[in-house]
């Protein structure tokens, strides 16, 4: 060693270093989110469409387990934003969730805020999106977090990566969508046209020559990252002539199971490994609704192609088998096989046991002939948790007038069963269509072990209410049709191996049970993925209070907080 030339020594010295760094812990990524209108043109029309640095779809983030990120959002639009990080978990930083008026109140047209946060104990595919009105319809992105420096999948490495974000186009300005049903008290208007990461694809006027290709080589074996970023459809999703393994749901690893067609709900994530062991061809990926509700929807196609490096110059292109629209059993029988590979921190005892029912309704107008009355027979539509129709603030946000001690803004009388009972799922008497309003949360002591019954009514129409918890994943134990029954269904939970994840459907006139700990001190929205079902109020937040000492306390806010 002493014989060792200075270079030769300091080369070695160089290699251990790099070698140790490899190792070191976390990165912190720092980034800018500028939102702005951008010209995009998809359908024949060009519209300004709100964008993050230009982009639409937006940027990815490609973080690991560990990292922190730090990412400045400047608000160069003419609306009012908040970003959501969907999925992280934000231990003891609701600061940086992001839902307008839950835990911030927006960033103003002209102003920036830092979300910072640290990715803890997760892996896999999420997303971030805008959480301010239908702003999200175009500010949307895929968030990936590869495993630790090291640490392995639980499943051979695929050879690349591709994410699909499934989107939903208007031909419109989303946002005078949105402003024209809120006047109404209509529907919304159907979307014109789903998306492939911002294409439509070759089933769509004007849009052939944007249809994305993904090319493959023979053999090889791709993880495709599904995430539904559209507003208000549940999607299903295949690959022609090629078998979907699907290894985690919701930055959660499953037990792998093959199929040929995955569901996949607004907020959800999926990733499916795929072997390109057909014949060399081009083969479509192609997704299109599920639609379980008794509503209009729009029932268009969107495709991309995946395609063979090798595929013969003129070959036809295969188009994938989809279900029906209102397949539910296939959606039953697919949902049914999802399995967890861990259940740390599933409570097999409870402490909290709680029945929300959750469904649409209708407000009654004095005169039905209104312009402002426009949903069936002359009311506008609503919805609620346990009969109460949410109600965000408008001058504060929960969690700072919670922080601060200041009443008037929120109650925390939030009912844990409905206030009245009935047959859920049965044909619901007219004098039970119509919720109460309220801005209202339900409080959890810290650590308690809860259980959250979701129970689908039918009133207005049963439907798959993809319902959402921030600051949490939970462990799905159960599901059924009807209305649940808490003598017989809990005996028939799985407390072994159930699916953890972060949005879950009900079955459309069914029901389904969640459990968690509450480990997360601060108020956590949990609602309707469906964006018009939460306009309309399918929503209510938890409050989880602090435990003992710094460790299990709400941290301070940061100083740019946006001021209310
Ligand atoms: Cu992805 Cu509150 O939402």
């Amino acid at each position: 060693m002493a014989s060792l030339p200075p270079i030769l020594l300091s080369f070695s010295i160089l290699i251990c270093i790099s070698f140790l760094s490899s190792f070191a812990s976390a990165e912190l990524h720092v980034r800018e989110f500028v939102i702005e209108a951008r010209p995009v043109k998809r359908l024949c029309r060009t519209h300004q469409t709100i964008t993050v640095n230009g982009q639409f779809p937006g940027p990815t983030l490609e973080v690991r387990n560990g990292d922190s990120l730090a990412i400045t959002v400047v608000n160069k639009a003419r609306y009012n934003i908040s970003i959501h990080w969907h999925g992280i978990r934000q231990l003891r930083n609701p600061w940086a969730d992001g839902p307008e008026f839950i835990t911030q109140c927006p960033i103003r047209p002209g102003q920036s805020y830092t979300y910072r946060f640290t990715i803890e104990g997760q892996e896999g595919t999420l997303w971030w999106h805008a959480h301010s009105r239908w702003l999200r319809a175009t500010v949307y992105g895929a968030l990936i977090i590869y495993p630790r420096l090291g640490s392995p999948y639980p499943f051979p490495m695929p050879k690349r990566d591709i994410p699909i974000l499934l989107g939903e186009w208007w031909d419109r300005n989303p946002m005078d969508v949105l402003r024209q049903a809120q006047f109404t008290g209509a529907a919304p208007n159907v979307s014109d046209a789903y998306t492939i990461n911002g294409q439509p694809g070759d089933l769509y006027r004007c849009s052939r020559r944007g249809t994305l290709r993904f090319p493959v080589f023979p053999g090889e074996t791709v993880q495709l990252r599904l995430i539904n970023a559209a507003m208000n459809q549940e999607l299903f999703f295949a690959v022609a002539n090629h078998r979907l393994t699907v290894v985690e749901v919701d930055s959660a690893y499953t037990k792998p199971f093959t199929t040929n067609v995955v569901m996949i709900a607004p907020g959800q994530t999926t990733n499916v490994l795929l072997t390109a062991n057909q014949r060399p061809g081009r083969y479509y990926i192609a997704a299109r609704a599920y639609n379980s509700a008794n509503a209009p929807f729009d029932n268009t196609t969107t495709t991309a192609i995946l395609e063979y490096v090798n595929a013969p110059r003129r070959t036809a292109h295969v188009f994938p088998r989809l279900p029906g629209f209102n397949d539910t059993a296939t959606v039953t029988a697919f949902t049914n096989r999802l399995r967890s590979v861990r259940r740390e921190g599933l409570p097999l005892e409870i402490d909290e046991n709680l029945f929300f029912t959750v469904g649409l309704g209708l407000i009654n107008c004095s005169n039905p002939n209104s312009p402002r009355c426009q949903g069936p027979n002359g009311t506008r539509f609503a919805a609620s948790m346990n009969n109460v129709s949410f109600v965000l603030p408008s001058r504060n946000s929960l969690m700072q007038a919670y922080y601060q001690g200041k009443r008037g803004v929120f109650t925390t009388d939030f009912p844990p069963v409905p206030p009245v009972k009935f047959d859920y799922t049965g044909n619901v008497s007219r004098g039970l269509w119509q919720p109460s309003r309220g801005t209202k949360v339900y409080k959890l002591k810290y650590k308690a072990k809860v259980q959250i019954v979701l129970q689908d009514t039918s009133i207005v129409t049963a439907e798959n209410h993809p319902m959402h918890l921030h600051g949490y994943q939970f462990y799905v134990v159960g599901s059924g049709f009807g209305n649940f029954d808490p003598k017989r269904d809990p005996a028939k939970f799985n407390l072994v191996d159930p699916p953890e994840r972060n949005t879950i459907g009900t079955p459309p006139g069914g029901w389904v049970a969640m459990r968690f700990i509450a480990d997360n001190p601060g108020i956590w929205f949990m609602h309707c993925h469906i964006d018009s079902h939460l306009g309309w109020g399918l929503a209510m937040a938890l409050l989880v209070e602090n435990g003992k000492g710094e460790l299990q306390t709400v941290q301070p806010p940061p100083l740019d907080l946006p001021r209310c």
